[in-house]
């Protein structure tokens, strides 16, 4: 497939980015200074004022950890999503930061939705996200139309970036609409791209490019099409190397399932996020090894992204509140992000993932209850008084 990957970025401004991002500080502080704080998160990441969902945007740079997200910053429920941002040097004391992205380009016009960050060869800093337009010009009745967009930070803080346009058109003749999420890494001497797609036969795929520069990509081929025909899409695609404990190389494949019917205990989300195990060698399309496994059991698990720090693959979720009526949306704010956790491969051959050793900072005092054997309908009350807990249990059933 050609004809779709631009030899340089394009861009149609449409509004003064600055401005946008003037009016969206303004909507989000207008939120907080009313905010009711009856369920403010203590210690996990979430915005001032307005909505959040997907991490976006994860990095170790320069000495700081940067942790951006989906926002909308004029109202508590979904819309035109901008980039909110928060760092820290600690993973548990976090900064505001100024906001990143507002929809300011025809390309974006309806959102600037999910995407990743990477460090160049040069040391510096990139930006991968999708340019989001409804299909009809106004709603979502007739669907997305989404493409992959380049973004440059214009300082080591990442306070401000300026863009640089899409890098990648969607072919819309063979596409069902949903095309997005971008999310590159380096092998070899390769750039190389992956992002969620719906097929035109609406299946869930992730499509596979390949840069030099960065900035001119080569559509490759199909790197995963989820084996189940429901599965129409696969939102927020993760791919990353890992070590066994005997140092083999796995690749993991990591994805938000959309249309997969519940079976059993699986898939009983409205979508699913999960991995499979596998290998991977450039050239080739990804071979999994497991099923398709949840990255966590609870009902609010969706749109992890992982990133490496040089040491750990380290992933954060959006804690979304999937469920209607969305409990804080009265209060000013509504979404969250979980704990970041360290995701390893255990001598069992499957992943696991565990808050990484700096949230221990976050510990004033801590407890041990010893064993407490729990008959049917049991109770125990563990705390009643505190501002906020972390109750870590091994559970034998
Ligand atoms: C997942 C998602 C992404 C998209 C973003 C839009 O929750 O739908 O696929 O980029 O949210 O906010």
């Amino acid at each position: 497939m050609t004809g779709f990957t631009p030899d340089a970025p394009v861009l149609h401004e449409i509004k003064n980015h600055s401005e946008e991002l003037t009016k969206a500080e303004a909507g989000v502080a207008a939120f907080a200074a009313k905010r009711n704080n009856r369920w403010y998160p203590k210690f996990h990441i979430a915005s001032n004022g307005g909505w959040i969902n997907d991490p976006n945007g994860l990095c170790f740079y320069k000495g700081r950890w940067h942790v951006f997200y989906q926002l909308h910053p004029y109202g508590t429920q979904w819309g035109p999503m901008h980039w909110g941002h928060v760092s820290s040097t600690d993973m548990v004391n976090w900064k505001r930061e100024p906001i990143m992205f507002a929809p300011s380009l025809e390309e974006e016009k309806d959102g600037v939705f999910s995407g990743s960050a990477v460090i160049g060869d040069d040391g510096k800093l990139r930006f991968y996200y999708t340019g989001h337009r409804w299909a009809n010009g106004k709603d979502n009745t007739g669907g997305d139309w989404q493409v992959q967009m380049l973004a440059e930070p214009d300082n080591d803080e990442l306070t401000s970036a300026t863009k640089r346009g899409m890098i990648i058109d969607c072919p819309t003749d063979k596409v069902n609409h949903h095309y997005r999420d971008p999310k590159v890494w380096k092998t070899g001497d390769k750039w190389y791209m992956t992002f969620g797609v719906s097929s035109a036969e609406k299946r869930g795929q992730m499509w596979l490019f390949s840069s030099d520069d960065m900035v001119k990509w080569t559509y490759e081929q199909v790197l995963f099409e989820h084996p189940d025909p429901d599965v129409f899409m696969l939102e927020c695609p993760d791919f990353f190397p890992i070590k066994d404990v005997e140092g083999n190389e796995k690749w993991v494949i990591g994805f938000s399932a959309m249309g997969a019917k519940a079976s059993g205990f699986m898939n009983r989300n409205v979508s699913n996020a999960g991995y499979m195990i596998g290998t991977w060698t450039p050239g080739e399309a990804f071979q999994p090894e497991t099923e398709f496994r949840l990255w966590d059991c609870g009902h609010n698990y969706y749109a992890p992204q992982s990133f490496n720090d040089g040491e750990r693959q380290i992933v954060y979720g959006w804690m979304s509140p999937f469920v209607e009526p969305i409990p804080m949306q009265d209060d000013g704010w509504c979404g969250n992000l979980t704990l970041p956790r360290e995701i390893t491969l255990g001598a069992d051959g499957d992943l696991h993932t565990a808050p990484v050793a700096e949230m221990d900072g976050l510990r004033e005092n801590t407890t041990d209850f010893g064993a407490i054997s729990l008959g049917v309908n049991g109770e125990q009350t563990i705390a009643d008084d505190a501002e906020a807990v972390e109750i870590e249990m091994t559970i034998d059933l």
